[in-house]
């Protein structure tokens, strides 16, 4: 079927038609980002996999390029990563540096039996264009895991080595490596720690400076893969705590979900990014499994969630993980609103026409006496996303049982929630694309991601509160321009 424009997002990238999961590869190189993704050229639901290739100027603007990855006799192409290979340690770059993926091999061997997943690598001496794999394919087995995939792979610069974080069943594996071919078994971590409620999948490990102090940490994301008596289905989960290159030690207090919502998943970061830059850049799959195969796009299916800067912060003695959308995202927006000391109650809600998409929301609402406020954004008349503020419950709830096309799943009803510290004042943005939402509060200490499916990106917002009053302290909306 054809590729048609319905729900298709504006700063999001989706594909052009057919099914995309995972963002694969990520990595910065002569002025260009790219995104490789899980990738079925053949049908909208998942399949045999190949890796999708787009590049970017700016993290939001894509060009869709040709297939970079296909299938081969070692099996299909699963998740995985890529590096710059600047010094040549592989042997694939005489003339001059390149990059080098390193991706899962998943060799579906019928009916009754496992799959065989190992780690393998191709090298492309034009910009990612075109691909050669490695003849010596696969350079990592595993004797024993059945789950042993989405390798994301650094360069470790204490000890001048390459490291590889693997998923492997319910734990990370760690391996390093002088050449990317040869690797060595360092060790594995996550028994007893952290959420175990599915297989653990696509993996990351960096390391970032603490803003708030003088010291930096290392951070562990792990995707937790659905399971059937969950209702929340596919989640991600990070650890923040030490690296000597070889062990990952985490702090026992410092794990947390990275978005409270039910559509971020697969996240990984971009690798050589420029020091002069310096930013931990994070891109995930937009969606969960309890419905990603059915959500009701039509020709193409799947897009990611903004990019976004990661930073650490310490809270007495717990480290947060921070994430806000890349400033580039800024250029893209010019205000409407611009919002001082507004007092709203029960019976002065303000409303905000809108009539475009995107649109960046951004308030800081300091709580007087209501028990909920919060914003409505209205789709339609008749369709909207509410996100309210519960005073007794220290909750932000996301509900989007009335956003539009919402029937193709019972999970799609539920509501969302983030449960923040006690505060009189919170800071929210909120940016609305054709069929997502997207939620950073305190500029970025919590984030809560939502797909929707509305007839119309954003007719209006309306900001209201229950049974007293609020200040809009200050704010600004803004809705999109085209580059
Ligand atoms: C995560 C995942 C990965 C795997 C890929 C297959 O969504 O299951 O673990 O490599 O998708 O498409």
């Amino acid at each position: 079927i054809e590729a048609t424009r319905k729900y298709r997002p504006t700063l999001h990238f989706a594909p052009k038609q057919n099914w995309m999961n995972d963002p694969n590869g990520l990595v910065y190189f002569e002025g260009e980002y790219h995104l490789f993704f899980q990738h079925n050229p053949h049908d909208t639901v998942h399949g045999p996999m190949y890796w999708g290739h787009a590049v970017s100027k700016d993290l939001i603007q894509w060009e869709e390029l040709d297939i970079a990855l296909h299938p081969d006799e070692l099996g299909t192409m699963f998740s995985g990563s890529a590096v710059i290979d600047w010094h040549n340690t592989s042997g694939f770059f005489p003339e001059k540096p390149g990059i080098v993926a390193i991706f899962t091999h998943h060799l579906d061997r019928g009916a009754g039996k496992h799959a065989k997943e190992s780690q393998s690598l191709a090298y492309s001496h034009d910009n990612g264009r075109t691909w050669t794999k490695y003849e010596g394919n696969p350079v990592l087995e595993h004797d024993t895991k059945i789950d042993f995939r989405d390798p994301k792979v650094m360069w470790h610069h204490e000890t001048n080595t390459w490291v590889m974080v693997v998923a492997s069943e319910q734990t990370i594996s760690f391996y390093t490596s002088a050449n990317l071919i040869d690797w060595q078994f360092e060790s594995e971590f996550g028994d007893g720690i952290g959420a175990h409620d599915g297989v653990w999948e696509c993996t990351d490990l960096f390391e970032l400076d603490v803003i708030n102090q003088d010291e930096s940490k290392w951070v562990l994301i792990v995707s937790v893969g659905g399971n059937h008596s969950l209702d929340v289905g596919t989640r991600t989960q990070y650890y923040i705590g030490t690296f000597d290159g070889t062990t990952f030690t985490a702090d026992p207090e410092s794990i947390d979900w990275l978005d409270h919502g039910r559509d971020s998943y697969a996240g990984v970061s971009f690798s050589d990014i420029p020091e002069a830059d310096g930013r931990r850049i994070y891109m995930a799959w937009m969606t969960n499994s309890k419905y990603a195969q059915i959500v009701p796009t039509e020709g193409w299916r799947g897009q990611m969630n903004l990019p976004r800067e990661l930073s650490l912060r310490k809270h007495g003695n717990i480290y947060r993980l921070y994430q806000q959308p890349v400033r580039e995202l800024d250029t893209y927006f010019t205000r409407k609103y611009d919002i001082h000391a507004e007092v709203v109650n029960q019976s002065s809600e303000k409303s905000y026409q809108i009539d475009a998409a995107p649109v960046d929301i951004n308030l800081t609402i300091e709580n007087k006496d209501a028990s909920q406020y919060g914003i409505q954004v209205y789709h339609t008349d008749e369709q909207w996303t509410r996100i309210v503020y519960e005073a007794e419950t220290n909750r932000l709830v996301l509900d989007r049982a009335n956003t539009g096309n919402v029937g193709f799943s019972e999970y799609f009803l539920q509501q969302q929630a983030i449960s923040l510290e006690e505060a009189k004042q919170l800071k929210l943005q909120i940016i609305v694309d054709a069929s997502s939402i997207e939620v950073f509060v305190n500029d970025g200490a919590y984030a809560l991601s939502s797909l929707v499916y509305p007839d119309q990106p954003c007719k209006r917002i309306e900001v209201f509160a229950a049974d007293g009053s609020i200040e809009i302290v200050e704010g600004h909306i803004s809705t999109f321009v085209k580059q």
